[in-house]
């Protein structure tokens, strides 16, 4: 799943583990309340990594940056919605149906829209000089 952008497959690294730690603690079957707050974590975790990314494509000047985080929202939605429909669950086998959709959406979104703007990146040289410029100053 590597964009081939250090800090971005860092983040989608972490983003990654937390979505397996919210996995584990369905299968493990731990409680409602531990399996929410590791769902609330890859919500908070998959805000501020949208943010970042939509503020690295100011800087490369990305065309379909609106586009971009028009999808973002779109995933923010649907990981909202499906908290929402888990505050009914009962049955493992409903958790279940969240544990897909979760990374379905997320998942998907990294495999779909996220390699988009890496093939814009690789093929901008001057975008990852415009990055790494920045990198010195910061
Ligand atoms: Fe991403
Ligand atoms: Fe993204």
């Amino acid at each position: 799943m590597s964009v081939g952008i250090p800090d971005i497959d860092a983040d989608h690294k972490r983003f990654i583990c937390l979505i397996n730690d919210f996995i584990r603690a369905i299968v493990e079957r731990m409680g409602l309340l531990e399996i929410g707050i590791r769902l609330q974590l890859v919500l908070e975790d998959a805000e501020r990594h949208f943010a970042q990314e939509e503020k690295l494509f100011k800087k490369w000047q990305y065309p379909h940056a609106l586009r971009h985080a028009n999808k973002h929202r779109e995933v923010i939605k649907a990981v909202h919605d499906i908290m929402e429909e888990a505050k009914t669950y009962n049955f493992d086998s409903e958790w279940k149906n969240a544990e897909l959709a979760i990374k379905d959406v997320l998942v998907s979104h990294v495999m779909d829209e996220d390699m988009k703007y890496a093939d814009f990146f690789h093929r901008h040289p001057e975008v990852s000089g415009r990055v790494h410029r920045h990198r010195k100053t910061a």
